[in-house]
């Protein structure tokens, strides 16, 4: 069979050393045979040799039916080689047809995975087999599609309207990473002052806290030139992540959204930020928090799946991290939120309010109501008292001096000054030197 139905080799982008496969389903439907997986894995080894991201083009539809247990296993020596390589150099799959079987394990041990909308689809078993066991009509695109994967199941970060947009996407997106994990990412000079201020952030966040904005205007306004690589932009909208560059150096941003659950913590959010916070501390590549965050979901659906664990992934990541750490709080930071979004006690290097931050356990209305239920019920005009309460709770603590003057916060800047501040603070941080235990590995609760 021509290549066995796949193509293999070495380039460059940007000046930089990549190894690609790209598979062919013009042969055997680009299915895994013998040599099929010998020459991936032959790639896989050479980029780990020298330390180069490996990109994947993928279009197969999994094990070749009839090579038995030969393709199985290539498909394992496969699966070791994602594994071995990852945290090491950046894999990406760029998903440019159907995949099925093990042609979707590939790509979801690697780094990133980015599909093509309406010709690309991922599922371990297809809408045949979907039909015969468990009797649900469904076709591929609602199966496994590019918005699907997107927007529900999380398995695809990015998406693009077709082939070339999706190359296009993978070569910005490589620009931010490191070449392998010895490396930093490569710095890209820029016209944009560090300098710069933006006033549009004095009056970003409303005076009614309960009134929702844009955090991406925030992203936007401190980064280089304001372009933001939005990394999982349909999943999760209560947590942004993706990359900016600051000063020419690249650095990976995670934003409570108010716009979106009112910037809570999920399930779903806490998945994709603590994927994503491994994501840059694996490849040296600095955090950046924005928060403005009541605190994690209520309700049962939440906690009977799982918020504890899976919130806990994400404090487990900001706690894992050594990379430099710089936290902006915008607005709230509530409850448990406020330790796990990179607070000063799990290492945050140097954490940043605006004169709006509020800092406590929980809101005005819900702190009164615990404290102060008796002594309201029992006044003539409970409304009154609730809300003279209320404004006292807000003096007290729903501001950024408390924490200030405790040390939690190392300055409360004007907004406007935003961007200044943090190139100031990354460059101070830019030879950082930490380290965890020595461990064989840690237990992040999966
Ligand atoms: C051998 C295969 C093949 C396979 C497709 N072909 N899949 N040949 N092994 N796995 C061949 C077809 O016979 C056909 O050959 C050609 O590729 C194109 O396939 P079509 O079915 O005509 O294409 P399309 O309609 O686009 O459907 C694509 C598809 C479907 C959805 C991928 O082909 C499909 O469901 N394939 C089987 C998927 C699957 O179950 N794979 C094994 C999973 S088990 P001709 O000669 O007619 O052009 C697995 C185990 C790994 O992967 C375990 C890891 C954990």
């Amino acid at each position: 069979m021509p290549g066995d139905g796949v193509v293999t080799g070495y380039g460059s982008i940007n000046g930089r050393t990549v190894f690609v496969f790209s598979q062919d389903f013009t042969v055997l439907g680009g299915s895994l045979g013998e040599a099929h997986a010998a020459k991936i894995c032959r790639l896989m080894d050479q980029a780990m040799k020298v330390g180069a991201p490996v990109i994947g083009l993928n279009d197969s539809g999994g094990a070749r039916i009839q090579e038995g247990v030969v393709s199985l296993g290539g498909y394992a020596d496969i699966f070791l080689r994602n594994t071995l390589a990852s945290g090491v150099v950046p894999q990406i799959s760029v998903i440019m047809g159907p995949c099925a079987g093990g042609a979707v394990y590939s790509p979801a041990i690697t780094d990133f995975v980015l599909m093509v909308e309406k010709t690309s689809y991922m599922f371990v078993t297809g809408p045949n087999v979907v039909k015969t066991v468990t009797n649900e009509d469904v076709t591929f695109e609602d199966l496994g599609g590019a918005l699907v994967h997107a927007s529900k199941s999380g398995v695809a970060q990015l998406s693009a309207p077709n082939d070339l947009a999706a190359l296009k996407l993978t070569r910005d997106l490589l620009d931010f990473l490191p070449q392998n994990n010895q490396e930093r990412p490569p710095r890209r000079e820029t016209a944009d002052p560090a300098a710069r201020e933006d006033a549009a952030l004095d009056t970003l966040v409303p005076a009614d806290p309960k009134k929702p904005y844009d955090i991406r205007a925030a992203i936007r306004a401190v980064a280089d030139d304001g372009k933001f690589l939005e990394v999982a932009p349909l999943y999760a909208g209560n947590l942004v992540v993706g990359y900016i560059r600051l000063d020419g150096e690249a650095v990976g941003v995670v934003a409570n959204q108010p716009a979106h659950l009112a910037g809570c913590l999920d399930i779903d959010g806490s998945l994709k930020g603590a994927r994503f916070v491994r994501t840059c501390d694996c490849f040296n590549i600095p955090l950046l928090v924005f928060e403005d965050v009541p605190g994690f979901l209520p309700g049962v659906k939440q906690e009977h799946g799982g918020i504890i664990k899976h919130g806990a992934k994400l404090l487990y990541a900001f706690c894992e991290a050594t990379v430099p750490k710089v936290t902006v709080i915008t607005r709230k930071a509530y409850g448990g939120a406020y330790d796990v979004l990179n607070s000063k006690h799990i290492r945050g290097d140097m954490n940043f309010a605006w004169p709006t931050a509020e800092m406590a356990v929980m809101g005005p209305k819900g702190a009164v109501e615990i404290l102060y239920r008796k002594e309201i019920s029992a006044s003539k005009d409970a409304a009154a008292a609730a809300a003279a309460k209320e404004a006292e709770f807000r003096e007290k603590f729903a501001n950024p001096y408390v924490a200030a003057a405790r040390g939690y916060i190392d300055e409360v800047i004007e907004a406007r000054r935003t961007r200044p501040k943090l190139i100031a603070a990354f460059r101070m941080l830019a030879n950082k030197r930490d380290r965890n235990p020595p461990k064989k590995h840690g237990n992040i609760p999966l």
